[in-house]
């Protein structure tokens, strides 16, 4: 694997699991591998968990990590080829792109979408420029359309709690005030197809996501039918994908309710706004997996980075 900016770089799931559970039950056992090896970490968006357990996992690595938030640190990038960069932008990043290539051993890149031009979101702007002109393995950590570690971290966590062969798993969109990207439930359902789970989306009419990651995976527009029988319900709100990038329906009957959820596992990437996306009593109950979600952010990032230090 020479970089890791989508789901479809795992080459097979389930050993990427058993091995990310074998890293969480000794997580300091590969210390020497990323021994005098640095992590950047640049972010143009706002993090907590991924901008703290991507460093954590270079640490358990014996990596040292170095951050910058680019947006508000660095010189104002430009992404077009042959511009006049007589505007806002002062540093190509062909230039950007070389020079921390020459200060780290792997790269790793948040950009969120502008959700206003789809194709713009479409063609990864930032982290394709990444690929193509940084000299060293690229990882994203939450990109215009996809949200890789978390996938895989989810794909981790439904393993651990699951007591079934085959468990029924349910993304469900929920209300959000703002509108938000659509990275991570597209790469938790490119996750969901490589698994053995019977996997359905529910979402309101107008909010289904881009068909070219949906596939085959059914959809239905009824939340109550989709949770029966659920295992484990992953909830998250996306911007409408037809009407680009839109908030097109804020209807609280899609909210999250311990009566709906039922003995079910409840699931979320966070940051969640509590009685808005879930209620409390569901997040502060039994149910809630979140939290060992979030910790297994670690085990999902530490993982990545050392299959890349290994290929090196
Ligand atoms: N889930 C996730 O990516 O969290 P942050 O945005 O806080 O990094």
């Amino acid at each position: 694997m020479k970089h890791y900016t989508s789901i479809h770089d795992i080459d097979n799931i389930n050993s990427w699991i058993e091995e990310a559970k074998l890293l969480k039950s000794n997580p300091l056992k590969n210390i020497g591998l990323g021994q005098h090896k640095t992590l950047g970490l640049l972010f143009f968006n706002s993090s907590l968990r991924t901008r703290l357990s991507t460093q954590k996992a270079a640490l358990n690595l014996g990596m040292d990590p170095i951050v910058m938030n680019v947006s508000g640190d660095a010189w104002g990038l430009e992404f077009t080829d042959g511009t006049i960069m007589n505007g806002n932008t002062a540093e190509h990043i062909k230039e950007a792109a070389a020079v921390v290539s020459q200060y780290c051993d792997i790269i790793a890149v948040r950009a969120f979408p502008t959700l206003t031009n789809k194709e713009k979101d479409e063609s990864e702007q930032v982290l394709s420029a990444f690929k193509k002109y940084a000299s060293v393995p690229i990882v994203n950590m939450e990109s215009a359309t996809g949200h890789p570690l978390q996938a895989l971290t989810d794909a981790i966590t439904i393993s651990e709690n699951c007591t079934k062969p085959r468990p029924k798993v349910v993304l469900s969109w929920a209300p959000h005030i703002k509108a938000l990207p659509h990275a991570v439930a597209n790469s938790f359902t490119q996750a969901m197809q490589k698994m053995d789970v019977d996997f359905v989306i529910a979402n309101p009419e107008g909010y289904d996501l881009n068909p070219e990651i949906t596939g085959n995976t059914p959809i239905v527009h009824n939340q109550e039918e989709a949770f029966k029988d659920a295992d484990f319900v992953y909830v998250k709100n996306w911007s409408s994908y037809e009407d680009y990038g839109k908030v097109i329906n804020t209807d609280p009957n899609w909210m999250i309710t311990k009566e709906k959820l039922g003995d079910a596992k409840f699931m979320h990437c966070l940051p969640v706004r509590r009685n808005v996306i879930v209620e409390d009593a569901v997040l502060d109950s039994d149910n809630s997996i979140v939290i060992q979600q979030a910790n297994n952010r670690t085990y999902a990032a530490q993982l990545v980075l050392k299959k890349l230090l290994e290929n090196a």
